[in-house]
C-alpha cells in the first residue's frame, strides 16, 4: 500500500485527482491536508465519505508540527503537492499568502518529506513559471523559467527549491508543469467557470484586454491521468510538461460559452487588461508522450461541453460559492474595471 500524502485535495485539480485516483487504485491509501482557504470546498470530496483510505485533515501544509505528525502517525512514505494559492488575480491584489503557502508550505512538506525519507515527491506546477510566449513556439522543459506574476514567480520559487532537494539530498522529486485547467469543481474565479457563470446569470462577462491572449486548454481528468503516471513512472529529478494541445484565444472560448448557453454576445464588456498580462502559453508535452506513453483523451468540444453541463446540474455547489465570499473579491476585482 502507497501511504500518500496528498495537499489541497479539497480544491479544484486536488479533489478531481483524489475522487478519480481512489476508484483507480486499491493500492493507494491517501492522507488528504487542505487548509480549506476560499477555494478548498469538502463537497468537491463528499463521494468519499466513509472512504476506507481516504482521511481528511484540515490544516496547513506551512504548520511543521502538524505536517511532522501526520508523517509519524500514517507513516506516509509518498508526497503530492497541490496546495496552492492558485489565482493570479489574487497575487495581484496581495502576494503574502501566495509566497507562504506555495513556497514556504512547499520548503516545509520538502524538509519534512526529506526527514522520513519518502519514496516519491510529486510537485504540481505549471507552465505559467516559463513566462510568456509570442506568436510563434511553444515552451519545452528546457525553456527557462521567467514568471512575470506574483503567482507564478511562488510557483517557480517552489520548483527551484524542489529541483535543489534532488541536487543537495539526491531526494526522489520530481516535477510537473501543466497548462490551463478545465472541468467539474473549478472555483468560478477562473475563465471558463467565470463566464459560464456569469452567462447563467445574465451578468456581464468581462474580457481582459483585446480578449487575444492565448492559453493551452487541458481537461482535469487529463491532467490527473499523467500526473499520475509521472508519480508512478516518472524519472527522479526530471521535470515533465502536461498540456493538450489546445491553444485558444481567450474571446473565442468566451463565445462558445455564450453559444452552449444560447446567450447572446451583447453580454460581453472588454475591460481594463490585467496588470502584467502573459500573452501566450502553449505546451510542447513529447516528453511525457514518448518517455511515458500519455496522451490526452478528452477532446475539447466533447470536455467543454460535459464541463458546462456539469455546472448546469450542479447550481447547488456554485449557489454556495458565489453566496459567500466571493462575493467580496468579485466586486474588488471587477467592480471598477
Ligand atoms: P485551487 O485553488 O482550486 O485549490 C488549491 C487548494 O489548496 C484549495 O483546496 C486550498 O484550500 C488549498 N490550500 C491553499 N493553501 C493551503 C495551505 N497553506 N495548506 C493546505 N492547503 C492549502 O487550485 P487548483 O486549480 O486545483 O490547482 C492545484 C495545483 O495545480 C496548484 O499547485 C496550481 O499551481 C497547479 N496548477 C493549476 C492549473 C490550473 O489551471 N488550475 C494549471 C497548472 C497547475
Ligand atoms: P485564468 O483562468 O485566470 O487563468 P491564468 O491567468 O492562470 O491563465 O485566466 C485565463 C485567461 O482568461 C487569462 O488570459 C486571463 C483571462 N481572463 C479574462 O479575460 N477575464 C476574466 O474575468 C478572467 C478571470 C480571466
Amino acid at each position: 500500500m502507497k501511504k500518500i500524502l496528498v495537499t489541497g485535495g479539497a480544491g479544484f485539480i486536488g479533489s478531481n485527482y483524489v475522487n478519480h485516483i481512489l476508484n483507480e487504485r486499491d493500492d493507494y491509501y491517501i492522507v488528504n491536508i487542505d487548509k480549506l482557504t476560499y477555494a478548498g470546498n469538502l463537497e468537491n470530496l463528499s463521494s468519499l465519505a466513509n472512504h476506507p483510505r481516504h482521511v481528511f485533515v484540515r490544516g496547513d501544509i506551512a504548520n511543521r508540527e502538524l505536517v511532522n505528525y501526520l508523517f509519524e502517525k500514517y507513516e506516509l512514505d509518498h508526497v503530492i503537492n497541490f496546495a496552492a494559492e492558485s489565482h493570479v488575480d489574487r497575487s495581484i491584489i496581495g502576494s503574502y499568502e501566495f509566497f507562504r503557502t506555495n513556497v514556504l508550505g512547499t520548503n516545509i512538506l520538502l524538509e519534512t518529506a526529506r526527514k522520513f525519507k519518502v519514496k516519491k515527491f510529486l510537485q504540481i506546477s505549471t507552465d505559467e513559471v516559463y513566462g510568456s510566449l509570442g506568436k510563434e513556439g511553444l515552451f519545452t522543459e528546457g525553456t527557462p523559467l521567467s514568471p512575470n506574476s506574483p503567482y507564478s514567480s511562488s510557483k517557480a520559487g517552489a520548483d527551484m527549491m524542489v529541483s535543489s532537494f534532488y541536487h543537495t539530498y539526491g531526494m526522489p522529486v520530481v516535477t510537473t508543469r501543466c497548462s490551463n485547467n478545465y472541468g467539474p469543481f473549478q472555483f468560478p474565479e477562473k475563465l471558463i467557470p467565470l463566464m459560464i457563470l456569469n452567462a447563467l446569470s445574465n451578468k456581464e462577462l468581462p474580457v481582459y484586454g483585446d480578449g487575444m491572449n492565448v492559453r493551452d486548454w487541458i481537461y482535469v481528468i487529463d491532467h490527473n491521468k499523467a500526473i499520475n503516471l509521472v508519480f508512478e513512472q516518472g524519472k527522479d529529478g526530471e521535470v515533465y510538461n502536461i498540456g493538450a494541445s489546445n491553444e485558444l484565444p481567450n474571446i473565442e472560448i468566451v463565445k462558445l460559452i455564450l453559444s452552449k448557453l444560447n446567450k447572446s454576445e451583447s453580454l460581453i464588456k472588454y475591460v481594463q487588461d490585467r496588470l502584467g498580462h502573459d500573452r501566450r502559453y502553449a505546451i510542447d508535452s513529447s516528453k511525457i508522450q514518448s518517455e511515458l506513453g500519455w496522451k490526452p483523451e478528452f477532446t475539447f468540444e466533447k470536455a467543454i461541453d460535459y464541463t458546462v453541463n456539469w455546472y448546469l446540474s450542479n447550481e447547488k455547489w456554485w449557489k454556495n460559492i458565489i453566496s459567500g465570499e466571493y462575493q467580496s473579491y468579485y466586486e474588488k476585482q471587477y467592480g471598477k474595471k
